[in-house]
């Protein structure tokens, strides 16, 4: 009972949602219906930084926006010196280390009520742009090198933000994963590529969430501007995926205006002072853009506008504490914890003295630089959050490194000298801010000299260290053995030297995956030899093999894998089961298995499920991440995870028919606690209903009509029409004769054989086969 009347309340509440789009809607296009072609023209940029025209005469309201993604920067103009204290929270790297997006719908919650607070209607983000090469300059502010991961955090963030009357701008779309002339730069990915990889994250979170806005990306793709790309912003997200909200250019994306309107950009920002207005209303008069479709872009672009006017919400006060102590804990969830050796973490309370190394430690580095930097509404360091939890230790504190980590051998000596008088020695190194930002891209993978050597110093006098890293994107670890623990931080947001404290002591258990994996050196990427592409063209030539996929294929060991960390439990995997061993794509496919809790301590496990395709049409990555669930045990607990698997889990893009595919066959359903550490395997003989029906052409290869559904009469045929022989091999020796012919002409497109078969294979044989091929 209880459950239909959920049902029935949400029912009618996505009933009156729906009613009042369309609402919207109906009022946008009443307006644009009174409106003169120089408003409507205007309307299609912005009028300041951050705000759009009103329209006093029609009572069109201006909406603001402001970055994003995960704080508030509010500012009068570009002079950011100044922006309103709001909440930092964990940057993108860190959130989705999480790997639960139920955190970051709850984030995304405060988010919005923060925005609410300042009369924002629209915050810039979440970016869910892929890695690419861990020297992406703005790594820090994407979520993963994996779709469906980076979806999954997407969906919950944009929910959060938006459940509170707040629109989202999900960027940069698309495939901007560098920052090298990232205005002018063309990123050449073929279709199957931007399909697989590089589209999916912003098409689960279109079509499960429906942020308000998205953001073009400056780069173009495959050489047409993101930001007058009808491939891109028509026919992908409001044709096929179905985007109701409207598209924003990144600020200064806009290259021909008129071009964007046709293409499908509704807002051009910031303000460009009237001259590209004036460029849309010069193209209407000269009829090379329609007024019609001036009309419907209009129209989007005021419905949301309507919508976001109408849900501020006056009168909310932050409330600063609370919002503090939930990024503490999304901060606590997002550290991973790579090495624990002889589980010297969480910190045993009998420590007597314990010695603090690096400047992190006090100064703490907990948000990337450019655009997304907030001012905090407070800073929580990490040296002092741990003398609060761990009062009968004794801490002392060294600096270690200068601020942009350079060598400092008087630094480095006093380190040496407080480790060499501790049981324990904390070192927090990572990158200094200039390393990483918005507007270039990494050099190296590298930690600043400074702190490896600082590392390797104190490593040569005790053999208790603890590192602390802080940082946006993956780094190289030379002292990696020589060191007892390792753990991953990221840039933690202003709360973050709370969660250090907090896992450090136990208080917290680590429970965050790598969202991206670790390389052991950078020359093991599979970008290595051409990232950041410095000649206008980033030819993403790797294809689907990003990150783990990659490293996967080419059997590379990484330093850390994809969804690897450590817990200070135990997790035991175990009975996998699935409801059917043979199924259509199409049927229900449910996969479960049981997750338990071995240790002593209560511990969040994030259980994930990879396919792998055992014969493959063409090729493809070993295991791919499809689904995962973070879950909470406590000592001893056991719980039954299941997964509802789609047919789009097995599907591959096929770009010869331009949607997904999949091949009948078998596929291995593998789960575990890292894309390295598969433990649970059960096969499923899968029927496609989605197999790829390619129309066979004169020139399609002799291999290809084997395939075709009546195929070993026609493949017959074609044989005969090229030895002119009618009989079945029967010796052996026929059948060598027989196989080798085949593998000779298997890659021949058949209109050849008119020239090479000597007069025996004529155009009536070829169009008879050809239309037998094709039928069905
Ligand atoms: C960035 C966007 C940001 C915008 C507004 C651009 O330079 O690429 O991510 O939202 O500026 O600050």
């Amino acid at each position: 009972m209880k459950k239909i009347i959920l049902l029935l309340i949400g029912l009618t509440a996505s009933v009156q949602s729906f009613a009042q789009e369309v609402d919207y809607r109906v009022k946008a296009k009443k307006l644009v219906s009174q409106m003169t072609l120089e408003e409507k023209a205007s309307l299609c940029s912005g009028e300041t930084a951050w705000s759009t025209k009103p329209i006093a005469r029609l009572g069109i309201p201006s909406i603001f926006m402001t970055d994003g993604p995960h704080g508030l920067r509010k500012a009068e103009g570009f002079d950011f010196t100044n922006s309103v204290p709001s909440t930092c929270f964990p940057t993108a790297s860190a959130l989705a280390s999480s790997w639960n997006p139920a955190l970051a719908q709850k984030m995304g919650e405060a988010l919005g009520i923060e925005s609410q607070a300042n009369d924002v209607q629209i915050l810039l983000g979440p970016g869910v742009n892929m890695k690419r090469s861990p020297l992406g300059g703005r790594n820090f502010e994407y979520f993963s090198e994996d779709p469906v991961l980076a979806g999954k955090i997407a969906v919950g963030f944009i929910n959060g933000v938006q459940s509170q009357g707040v629109g989202t701008s999900m960027k940069h779309f698309a495939a901007n994963s560098q920052e090298t002339e990232r205005m002018s730069n063309s990123s050449n990915v073929d279709e199957r590529t931007l399909n697989e990889i590089y589209f999916p994250a912003f098409e689960m979170a279109v079509k499960e969430a429906q942020p308000w806005t998205v953001m073009c990306s400056y780069n173009r793709v495959n050489g047409v501007y993101a930001s007058e790309n009808p491939y891109l912003l028509n026919q992908i997200l409001k044709e096929k995926w179905g985007l109701k909200g409207f598209v924003v250019s990144d600020w200064g994306a806009v290259n021909e205006r008129p071009l964007g309107v046709d293409a499908g950009l509704h807002l051009e920002m910031p303000a460009s002072g009237g001259f590209n207005d004036k460029k849309i209303v010069e193209a209407v008069k000269k009829g090379t853009l329609s007024e019609a479709r001036l009309d419907e872009i209009v129209t989007d672009l005021l419905a949301i506008t309507l919508k976001a006017k109408d849900s501020h919400k006056k009168g909310i006060v932050v409330n600063k504490e609370k919002h503090n102590e939930l990024a503490r804990q999304v901060s606590g969830e997002c550290i991973v914890l790579l090495k624990n050796d002889n589980a010297i973490l969480p910190l045993k309370s009998s420590l007597k003295k314990v010695a603090i190394i690096g400047n992190f430690a006090k100064t703490p580095r907990y948000q990337g630089a450019g655009s997304s930097q907030v001012r905090p509404t407070q800073i929580l360091n990490a040296f002092d959050e741990l003398k609060k939890l761990a009062k009968g230790t004794e801490f002392s504190f060294a600096s270690g490194y200068n601020i942009e980590g350079e060598t400092d051998e008087a630094k480095i000596a006093e380190a040496v000298q407080n480790a060499k008088n501790s049981e324990v020695a904390i070192i927090f190194a990572g990158l200094p801010d200039s390393y990483e930002s918005e507007g270039y891209d990494r050099n190296n993978m590298d930690l600043p000299a400074g702190h490896n050597k600082l590392i390797a110093a104190v490593s040569e006098v005790n053999k208790n260290i603890v590192v602390v890293l802080l940082n946006g994107a993956a780094v190289t670890m030379p002292w990696k053995k020589g060191v007892s623990a390792i753990a991953e931080a990221y840039l933690g947001g202003q709360a973050g030297g709370g969660a250090i404290a907090d896992v450090l002591t136990g208080k917290v258990n680590p429970s965050g995956k790598l969202s991206e994996t670790f390389p052991m050196r950078l020359e093991d990427t599979p970008t290595a030899m051409d990232f950041p592409s410095k000649d206008g063209n980033a030819n993403y030539g790797e294809g689907i093999y990003i990150g783990y996929r990659y490293f996967d294929k080419k059997k590379i060991e990484p330093n850390f894998p994809f969804g690897y960390g450590l817990s200070y439990t135990t997790f035991a995997y175990s009975d996998i089961k699935s409801n059917t061993a043979s199924a259509k794509d199409s049927d229900d496919i449910t996969i479960s298995v049981k997750v338990k809790n071995t240790g002593k301590v209560a511990g969040k496990e994030v259980i994930q499920l990879y396919v792998h395709e055992q014969e493959t049409e063409i090729a493809r990555p070993e295991n791919e991440l499809k689904h995962f669930e973070k879950i909470a045990l406590l000592p001893g607990e056991e719980k039954t995870v299941s997964f509802k698997l789609t047919s789009r889990d097995f599907a591959y893009f096929n770009p010869k028919v331009h949607d997904w595919a999949i091949k009948s066959g078998k596929f291995d359903i593998l789960v575990g606690s890292s894309s390295r550490d598969l433990p649970l395997k059960q096969t499923i003989d899968i029927q496609s209903t989605k197999t790829a029906k390619v129309a066979l052409t004169r020139e399609s290869l002799f291999k290809e009509f084997k395939k075709a559904p009546n195929s070993q009469e026609i493949y017959g045929q074609l044989v005969q029409s090229f030895t002119g022989e009618n009989k079945k091999p029967e010796t052996e020796d026929e059948k060598k004769a027989a196989l080798f012919l085949e593998a000779m002409l298997a890659d021949m497109p058949i209109n050849k054989f008119l020239l090479l078969s000597g007069g025996k294979f004529t155009e009536e044989n070829l169009q008879a086969i050809l239309k037998a091929a094709n039928q069905n």
